[in-house]
């Protein structure tokens, strides 16, 4: 189908994108299927598409990013949009200005979108709240990293061949300070998939079985049945105590490593969202093996993110 054609049907209804959990099924496919047209297009054909075309997007990151800041620039590059990064250290925000204050602002200066990672849970939707211009949220505190959730779920979605019901996927990490597995969790349960969640008890708290998943916290029973087994880093930044003795010691108990991939099924595949600590949770072999479709997440979140990206905008602004 042609992109005009897929956007004139479009029933995608969300100004902003603030979280997976306010996405219905419909709304999650929607961004699926334009992914496919994007990736597909953008595998064919290296000049912009001009569905953004007049619009300035404004990244407004107040914690550090590679994959998520660069994959919206690229995203909204082949958009034929206008971009302007904004570094929080070298904004007004380092003088006292108010995050409100500062968002305003760039929507004063006629930005038609803003993107923000902020530390705070609730940044996102704060400023979605205050605002006219479509927010995206790129992460805030441990709350929500939606557009990482829907890539890693589209990344699954092409390995899987559409079909989720009856995968298992196996979160394995710092899912107590984790906004990806909190984002995937959700996403993963609409799709119909199994999630089971596994670290050290005191970064996998049983409460996280109200979410509808399972906790285990013996990693041979986590890992051997698994379709997917997705690392997360260990986020120093945002622990405020000891979670567990040492790093040598996690990598010892916790990291899938040469004689833990033994355990796994043969066509199970590794994921991680980035940045990885090599030989921490995840052994460098491994990340590098033919398992690994980490660099596949990395691709597929500029397709992922140009579908979000025009679905709020058109939301907000009309077909
Ligand atoms: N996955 C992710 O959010 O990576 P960055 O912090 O590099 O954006």
């Amino acid at each position: 189908m042609i992109v005009k054609d897929f956007l004139k049907n479009a029933s995608f209804k969300h100004k902003d994108l603030i979280s997976t959990q306010a996405l219905s099924i419909d709304d999650v496919n929607e961004i699926f299927a334009l992914a496919d047209i994007f990736k597909a297009s953008l595998k064919n054909d290296k000049t912009k598409l001009p569905y953004l075309k007049g619009r300035v997007v404004v990244n407004l990151f107040f914690e550090p990013s590679t994959r998520t800041r660069t994959a919206f620039e690229m995203a909204a590059h082949k958009l034929d949009a206008d971009v302007i990064s904004i570094a929080a250290s070298a904004s007004s925000s380092v003088k006292g200005e108010t995050l409100k204050d500062t968002a305003k602002n760039i929507q004063a200066l006629m930005a038609d979108m803003i993107i923000v990672r902020h530390s705070c849970s609730g940044a996102a939707k704060y400023l979605a709240d205050r605002l006219e211009i479509p927010v995206l949220n790129a992460g805030d505190g441990a709350h929500a990293h939606p557009t990482q959730a829907l890539l890693d779920a589209f990344t699954m979605r092409e390995k899987f061949g559409g079909n989720f019901k009856g995968k298992n996927i196996t979160i394995l990490g710092d899912i107590l300070f984790s906004r990806v597995a909190r984002s995937n969790i959700h996403l993963l349960n609409k799709l119909g998939a199994n999630v089971t969640l596994a670290g050290p008890s005191t970064l996998v708290p049983e409460e996280f079985e109200k979410m509808g998943v399972r906790v285990c916290y013996d990693l041979r029973e986590a890992i051997s049945d698994a379709d997917v087994v997705m690392l997360l880093r260990i986020q120093h930044e945002r622990q405020r105590a000891t979670y567990f003795p040492s790093i040598s010691e996690y990598a010892k108990v916790f990291g899938l490593n040469a004689s833990r991939e033994n355990l796994l099924k043969k066509d199970a595949f590794i994921m991680h969202p980035g940045p990885i600590n090599r030989g921490v949770e995840l052994d460098s072999f491994l990340a590098d093996s033919g398992r690994s479709v980490i660099l596949n997440q990395v691709t597929n979140g500029v397709a992922v993110r140009m579908a979000a990206m025009k679905l709020c905008m058109q939301a907000k602004f009309g077909k």
